[in-house]
């Protein structure tokens, strides 16, 4: 099903293992969050066992290898995940896998979340109830961003969107984008939010990533699109989006973030391809009734 063909920018329902739309060495930058493997409050099960979130991983840095042009950029935001007081390392595992498809390793930023905000439970509480050596558990308040790059980048002397693409100095600065630990609140889980229910990060990480690692006019990919948020920023810089996400019962949401079919007040309309392929699954009413039992179980 096709609802809006127009400038190059595309949603396409289905598994992000096959970008069979993007030919070889299409995309400039790719801005992304995976799912966070069985996270019991987003994705319980989803994955039979951490080995297949792993080759699901191995088989995108594959495809992201090949539709990334040289010297680009891959960016992940994610964090270990703990289910049932095990901790599995997917930034360490992100980076080795990308690594062994050809990546180098460029950089990591810390993205810390305001104190105030700690989502699953507060893990030192078993310290305070047991003031002693070993009840120490860390609440945790950070994701990592990695930053992968395929190969050396050649700089342009010259480019026609080079000014257009400008970094403003002034923002850089105040908001201090220079250091590795950026500062940033995250998406509350607010009920009535169009991201309800989405792990989704905050639109201020595409903003940075796309500003810093891409020019005006170039294209950029989430694999993994959720309710659209790198996509949404990606246009209004001024770039080309592509996304895929598998769950077509985001359709709605990812339309209404997008503004596709929606009257604007200024400007026009974003013009979004959408496509819907059979490999489109059913995910979200699935994942949230598995919620529902967790959070259940959780306060028995
Ligand atoms: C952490 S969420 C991304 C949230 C997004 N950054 C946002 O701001 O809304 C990961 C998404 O990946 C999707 N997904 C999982 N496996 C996929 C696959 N094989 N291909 C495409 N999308 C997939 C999930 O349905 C989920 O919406």
């Amino acid at each position: 099903m096709k609802i809006d063909e127009g400038l190059g920018n595309k949603i396409i329902f289905g598994d992000c293992r096959k970008m069979r739309e993007l030919p070889d060495g299409s995309v400039h930058l790719v801005v992304t969050s995976p799912p966070y493997f069985n996270a019991p409050f987003d994705y319980p099960d989803l994955f039979r066992d951490y080995d297949e979130f792993l080759e699901l991983m191995r088989d995108v840095a594959k495809e992201l290898y090949r539709v990334l042009a040289q010297g680009r950029i891959a960016c992940f935001v994610t964090q270990d995940v703990r289910i049932k007081g095990k901790l599995y390392p997917v930034p360490a595992d992100i980076v080795r896998i990308m690594m062994e498809e050809g990546f180098n390793y460029r950089d990591r930023i810390i993205w810390r979340k305001p104190e105030g905000y700690i989502r699953i439970s507060r893990r030192s509480g078993v310290l305070v109830q047991h003031p002693y050596p070993m009840y120490f558990y860390p609440d945790n308040i950070f994701e990592e961003i990695l930053i992968l790059q395929k190969g050396e980048y050649e700089y342009p002397k010259t480019s026609s969107n080079l000014e257009a693409s400008r970094i403003n100095i002034q923002e850089f600065t105040q908001n201090k984008w220079y250091l590795s630990v950026w500062d940033i609140t995250n998406v509350l889980p607010l009920k009535g939010r169009i991201e309800e229910g989405i792990a989704a990060f905050p639109e201020e990480i595409p903003y940075r990533l796309i500003k810093l690692f891409s020019y005006v006019g170039e294209t950029v990919l989430d694999p993994f699109a959720g309710s659209g948020t790198t996509l949404k920023v990606a246009v209004e810089l001024g770039r080309r989006a592509i996304g895929y996400e598998i769950d077509l019962e985001l359709l709605d949401i990812v339309k209404k973030k997008l503004g596709v079919g929606q009257k604007k007040l200024l400007g026009p309309d974003p013009c979004f391809e959408i496509i819907i392929r059979d490999d489109a699954k059913h995910l979200r009413t699935w994942l949230q009734e598995r919620v529902r039992k967790q959070r259940s179980v959780a306060q028995k």
